[in-house]
């Protein structure tokens, strides 16, 4: 019983339960150092990974880099609707700026591997590696939240992240330091998703 109370104050089970992603409205332009970045990407090299495919893909974007990726997401936007209006074009063009730092998050995927690895176990591993890049920016004390939209299912952004049919893009982390923490959430009871499977 003693070593089950000690569990219960580990710092690595208080950073699990008490994540919560950062709203984009709080980063201040402040971002991690490169030395602080490595260090998040170096804790997603040890998300479970069958067969020692490794199929995480990391890119960061900083600095002008984020207005080249917002003109793609404006190209996106004025391919899907030649007639966009200005604001909706320059909200596409800010959507990168709203964290000093964005790491885009793919799973290059081989599917050669498979059946033993099927590729959806590759993503899933590169899903996990995303999310440890998350754990690790809080434990840092910097702020982090995924976002996607339709800007990382569209054609133009997978070929400039250098994706093939089966791989995917999972997400772009915005990293950043917050004048304030993220604000705590409500989170659902485990036990109404959990049930004893007795065959
Ligand atoms: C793959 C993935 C993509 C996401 N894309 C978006 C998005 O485009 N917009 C958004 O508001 N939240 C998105 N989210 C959810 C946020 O990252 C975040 O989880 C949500 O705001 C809830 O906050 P919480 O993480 O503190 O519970 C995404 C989450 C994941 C895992």
């Amino acid at each position: 019983m003693a070593e089950a109370d000690n569990m219960t104050q580990s710092p690595v089970l208080d950073a699990l339960i008490n994540r919560a992603s950062m709203p984009p409205r709080l980063f201040s332009d402040k971002g991690p150092p490169r030395k602080d970045i490595e260090k998040m990407l170096e804790a997603a090299m040890s998300a479970p990974d069958h067969g020692a495919v490794r199929p995480w893909r990391f890119h960061i974007i900083e600095g002008d880099a984020r207005h080249k990726l917002g003109e793609l997401f404006a190209e996106v936007l004025l391919d899907n609707d030649p007639f966009a209006p200005t604001a909706a074009i320059e909200k596409a063009k800010g959507r990168p700026l709203r964290a000093p730092v964005i790491v885009t998050v793919c799973a290059k995927v081989d599917p050669s591997r498979a059946p033993k690895i099927p590729v959806m176990e590759q993503v899933v591993t590169a899903a996990a590696a995303m999310e440890h890049v998350v754990i690790a920016a809080q434990a840092m004390g910097y702020g982090a939240i995924i976002l996607t939209g339709p800007n990382a299912q569209a054609g133009k952004v997978r070929s400039a992240f250098g994706l093939n049919r089966d791989d995917e893009l999972l997400g772009f982390v915005y990293i950043g330091c917050a004048d304030e923490p993220a604000p705590p959430k409500e989170r659902p009871d485990a036990r109404d998703f959990t049930s004893d499977w007795t065959g």
